[in-house]
């Protein structure tokens, strides 16, 4: 039974998203997040690049003592993922678009999918979306602009709310019925989306099912913590400590933010 902490990182603060999740799912674990907030987004760089910036993330998390690591960020695991598993002998939690249930769902047979460039155009995406959505219609958009407005800290904004307007419209005109979000910045613009959307579309984010899949991994590993107390939740940023630092007082949890050059 171990008090190690859970590393969590992301290309920046949207992957908060995702450690809100493990926190609520675990609230005695100790956890340490890493926002690359310096080279994001990632969604627009090569593949060899992510799995650097991958790589030099997990390296920084182990540095700092974590049991676990859990790559809270679609880009970065679709293409990313694999690399990382060979390299480091530390397990690995991964999160992608949540096709599966979309397509196990739809009525009108036709999903939307927001991600980015990055996670769209990899084989690990298209992989998935073989296997689970091929007797459906999968339309795919690139949020382009989404993850920069969300890290300047612009998302109640006029500018956000056209943005995603014109990314939206067309997957309503095409009589979707799930729109899946594939980036974890994503989730911090549901209140708009639902604003947006009409009720019989539903919005599906892979949150949840991470923190679920941690706990399992955890627990087969026996590398749950036995304390008894909150745990501690540090964040480290590249970036900017107050934007972090505003997302996080969406989440209502305590916990500590510093900057880091990593
Ligand atoms: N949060 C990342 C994701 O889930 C954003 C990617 C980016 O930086 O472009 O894909």
């Amino acid at each position: 039974m171990n008090k190690q902490a859970i590393g969590i990182f992301d290309s920046g603060i949207g992957g908060t998203s995702i450690w809100k999740e493990i926190a609520l799912a675990m609230p005695n674990e100790n956890t340490i997040y890493l926002a690359d907030s310096k080279y994001a987004p990632y969604g627009k760089r090569s593949t060899d690049e992510i799995i650097s910036l991958s790589i030099k993330n997990t390296k920084k998390l182990i540095e700092l003592n974590c049991k676990i690591i859990v790559v809270a960020c679609n880009t970065a695991t679709t293409n990313a993922i694999k690399v990382l598993r060979e390299q480091f002998d530390i397990p690995f939690i991964g999160i992608e678009p949540a096709i599966k249930p979309a397509a196990l769902n739809t009525k009108t047979q036709k999903v939307g999918v927001l991600a980015t460039k990055g996670t769209l155009s990899s084989e690990l995406f298209a992989k998935t979306s073989d296997l689970y959505a091929n007797k459906i219609e999968v339309i795919e958009v690139i949020g382009t602009g989404l993850v920069e407005l969300i890290e300047e800290g612009k998302i109640q904004t006029p500018e956000m709310h056209l943005l995603l307007e014109s990314y939206i419209q067309p997957l309503i005109e095409k009589n979707i019925d799930y729109l899946v979000l594939g980036c974890s910045h994503y989730p911090y613009l549901i209140p708009i989306l639902k604003k947006m959307l009409p009720n019989h579309i539903d919005i599906i984010d892979s949150g949840e099912a991470v923190a679920k899949q941690t706990k399992v991994i955890l627990s087969k590993n026996d590398l749950l913590s036995a304390n008894s107390q909150q745990g501690i939740h540090t964040f480290f940023t590249n970036g900017s400590l107050h934007i972090l630092q505003e997302i996080l007082k969406k989440s209502n949890i305590p916990s500590i933010s510093k900057m880091l050059a990593f």
